[in-house]
């Protein structure tokens, strides 16, 4: 089967290995209400990792005309630790040297003493209003020449005039430039509240960071308007990517109509953040009971607001299914005479709650045999065995606790199809 490698970096987002240094401005210029959208920033951008002591380690610095530690790369072992931590992150005002705080995290965070791992990518996120009181050209390149990436956020007074920003801010020659080294790894915001939306785009910037520069697509294909300089999507991952992806839900004996929705927004969430297209992604799903089927074949719709509109469509069936019966059932419309593309990579996504009462060993095994990777979605209390039963791979096992906990397995999920199968 021949299948696209997706592009270097973007794909392991969720195992990503990083160092990952924040050196925060607290300076007065701030303010506490601010300094608060800050604090949130730095919790949605926590949030978006896998923290923990052999995956990625965080380390928080703030300054004023000082730098203050608040947490070395091995302080904190776990994502709850340190998301308690930056909820009360102090605030105490003051001036603005960044190139002080540059010169403190190279000697006495970024070391091997406080938890800075060889081997590992080193990551410095500076959040500055800007406006440095020292010069931070020189502490910038030292701290990258040990081989640090540098990422500059600045952030501007939303209330200025706009071209006074743009005037006293251009941006191919400010600061951030100088501490970031490379305008890719900049981004200005106008106000603190558009902090908020730009979590994502640095998140995937620092997993892309460490290919190399040709293998950056996502910093410069997406260019946003509205300062955002490098905005990138984990779509970005599935995007070289032709596969064929089928759904297959519903075998639910009666869930709340909540809980269905939910697993629906998945269905569309997962669909809306990849590259869908006559050459790209298709996607196809399936609802089963026992007495009705509802079939959306992988040549149905090309574009993310008709499969949404179809997937909107759907009308919950609340009688269980036998989940081998449906696998069997789904086998044909992996090919090409029901519009799949055999020759390509094809998953099977299968979303149950593991309580299949007929026989699945087969189907599965059957379907494998044709190539299909197939993925098992357990919810509720899904028992483990059989959804391994399904998958014949435990890396092909996921688990949602509930239908809320889909959310968080969304990236995963996307990830993972878009994955090299080696
Ligand atoms: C700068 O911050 C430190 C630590 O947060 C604080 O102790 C100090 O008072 C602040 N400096 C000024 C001038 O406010
Ligand atoms: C932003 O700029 C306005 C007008 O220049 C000023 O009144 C306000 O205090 C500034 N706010 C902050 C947080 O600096
Ligand atoms: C299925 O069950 C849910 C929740 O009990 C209910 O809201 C929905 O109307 C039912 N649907 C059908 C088709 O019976």
């Amino acid at each position: 089967k021949t299948f696209i490698r997706p592009r270097h970096g973007c794909v392991f987002l969720w195992r990503l290995l990083a160092d990952i240094v924040f050196i925060v401005d607290e300076s007065t210029s701030i303010g506490n209400k601010n300094f608060q959208l800050v604090r949130s920033f730095l919790s949605s951008i926590v949030s978006g990792l896998e923290v923990g002591l052999t995956n990625v380690r965080v380390g928080i610095a703030t300054y004023n005309d000082t730098t203050t530690a608040r947490a070395y790369l091995n302080t904190f072992h776990d994502k709850e630790e340190i998301l308690q931590f930056i909820k009360n992150l102090p605030y105490n005002r003051g001036g603005t040297k960044t190139g002080a705080a540059l010169d403190f995290a190279r000697k006495e965070i970024f070391i091997e003493q406080k938890g800075r791992r060889k081997g590992v990518q080193q990551v410095a996120v500076v959040i500055t209003d800007g406006e440095s009181q020292d010069d931070v050209t020189d502490q910038a390149k030292l701290l990258r020449r040990t081989g640090v990436t540098v990422f500059a956020v600045g952030i501007q007074n939303a209330s200025k005039p706009e071209l006074d920003m743009m005037a006293s801010h251009p941006p191919e020659s400010t600061e951030l430039l100088q501490i970031a080294g490379d305008p890719k790894r900049t981004v200005f915001v106008g106000n603190f509240d558009a902090l908020k939306s730009i979590n994502k785009g640095i998140i995937t910037d620092i997993c892309t960071s460490d290919g190399k520069e040709n293998e950056l697509p996502c910093l410069t294909a997406r260019k946003r308007e509205n300062i955002l300089r490098f905005l990138c999507s984990v779509s970005a991952a599935c995007e070289d990517v032709q596969t064929d992806i089928i759904f297959l839900t519903s075998i639910f004996e009666r869930i709340p109509a909540k809980e269905y929705q939910t697993m629906k927004d998945f269905m569309k969430s997962v669909i809306h953040k990849s590259t869908i297209g006559r050459n790209k992604v298709h996607f196809g799903v399936m609802q089963f009971s026992n007495d009705q089927q509802r079939v959306l074949p992988l040549n149905r719709h090309y574009s993310k607001e008709d499969m949404s509109k179809a997937i909107d469509e759907m009308q919950q069936v609340n009688k269980s299914t036998h989940t081998g019966k449906a696998i069997t059932e789904a086998t044909k419309y992996f090919e090409a005479i029901q519009g799949g593309r055999p020759d390509l990579r094809q998953s099977l996504i299968v979303i149950t709650d593991g309580k299949a009462e007929d026989y699945i060993v087969r189907p599965a095994a059957a379907l494998r045999a044709k190539g299909v990777v197939i993925y098992a979605i357990g919810v509720l209390d899904a028992n483990p065995a059989q959804l391994l039963e399904i998958t014949n791979s435990p890396d092909s096992v996921f688990n949602a606790r509930n239908f809320d906990a889909l959310k968080d397995l969304e990236n995963r999920v996307i990830l993972k199809l878009c994955e090299p199968t080696g």
